[in-house]
């Protein structure tokens, strides 16, 4: 048996490497991912990107930041093999690892002469920060297509398919989004946990940090994640956050989305992956009173009751079908406080039930 060899290179050396290669008038080509379960789409995309260049590095995620992106059970090797694995690759010259969520930083120390990035990103979904500083640089970007059928999220899904020895069996597998304080899926994580609810949760994300319902889940013991909504107006989320959640979705290998308070639209891959499968519970008897703070838009105009309802999730804004509905009064000496509590009652029953239904068809 040979001895440990440490295959990652340190950026130090690769910045000097890269001098090296362009005294010699040789480009060198850089690109980033996970890379933890090395598939055939890896390797023909790693081919091709060392293809328009003169030499390939590849940054890969440390093992800490691939958890946080990918969330619990990722990265499937450490960041020591998965630089082994990738040297051994006749298309890849050198491997660093960097520790934060994106590249930025590594690019700037390396300063490629052509970045690719592969998948289903786009130039658009780079952030600003990241193509700003290759125009700086003069970096050229290539985005490379990705190979059908060939992903690390499919093969985790067949993997974990083909598996039946995971200690819950086959039941259904609900991931909850919430933003804020956390009541709603608070009430489906009891009713799991009490098996009102025949399922489990699978995942819980918040694109708020530091909000009631990942704090909740935490404490709970179960894999709750923060995944950074991007920069675009508040209620958006950036292109490359709609591909996050996807992926962590996808990972997760969710049956039923649950949106509990989740104050972000959610479309783009999200809704084409999962429509169908994602509910909403929203403070008002929809129509009426859509969009945010709908018990105050009930109190302001003058309505005699509101209530909740449960719809699945479409491409507009609570406008998707109505699965149901429960009413509650407003009282004329009631404060917007009195009538948001009231509601807040009423969705803490209803939610649990609807999903159970649900649940118990799927
Ligand atoms: C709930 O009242 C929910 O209906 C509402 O946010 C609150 C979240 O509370 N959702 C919307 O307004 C969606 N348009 P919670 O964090 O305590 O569950």
């Amino acid at each position: 048996m040979s001895a440990e060899v440490d295959y990652r290179s340190s950026l130090a050396e690769v910045a000097e490497w890269r001098e090296q290669l362009e005294a010699q008038g040789q480009k060198l080509v850089l690109t980033n991912g996970v890379f933890d379960l090395l598939h055939a789409g890896h390797v023909r995309y790693l081919k091709e990107a060392r293809a328009l260049g003169d030499a390939l590095v590849v940054a890969i995620n440390s093992d800490e930041s691939v958890t946080e992106l990918k969330g619990p059970g990722r990265p499937v090797y450490t960041e020591q093999d998965r630089a082994e694995i990738l040297c051994a690759l006749e298309a890849v010259d050198r491997v660093v690892v960097f520790g934060e969520k994106r590249a930025t930083a590594t690019i700037e120390a390396i300063q490629p002469h052509i970045y690719t990035k592969g998948g289903d990103y786009t130039a658009d979904s780079l952030i600003d920060e990241e193509r700003e500083l290759m125009e700086r640089l003069g970096t050229e970007i290539r985005i490379l297509s990705l190979v059908a059928g060939r992903s690390t999220s499919a093969t985790l899904s067949r993997q974990a398919m083909s598996d039946d020895s995971t200690a819950s069996g086959n039941k259904p597998r609900i991931a909850l989004l919430g933003s804020g304080t956390g009541s709603n899926s608070r009430a489906i994580i009891e009713a799991v946990q009490s098996g009102q609810i025949d399922a489990e949760i699978a995942l819980v994300a918040s694109d708020v940090a530091d909000c009631g319902v990942l704090t909740y889940a935490k404490e709970q013991g179960l894999p709750a994640i923060h995944i950074e909504p991007g920069t675009e107006k508040r209620g958006r989320l950036t292109d490359a956050a709609c591909k996050e959640y996807t992926d962590k979705l996808k990972a997760a290998r969710v049956d039923l989305i649950c949106l509990c308070g989740f104050m972000r639209i959610v479309r783009g891959p999200i809704l084409s992956t999962f429509e169908g499968r994602i509910l909403n519970i929203h403070p008002s008897l929809l129509p009426l009173f859509p969009g945010v703070d709908a018990w105050q838009q009930a109190v302001d105009a003058g309505a005699t009751e509101t209530g909740c309802t449960v719809h699945y999730v479409d491409s507009g804004i609570d406008t998707g079908e109505i699965i149901r509905q429960s009413k509650v009064p407003i009282h004329p000496d009631d404060t917007v406080a009195a009538v948001k509590a009231r509601i807040n009652d009423a969705e803490l029953v209803m939610y649990p039930e609807v999903v159970a239904e649900l649940v118990a068809k799927l």
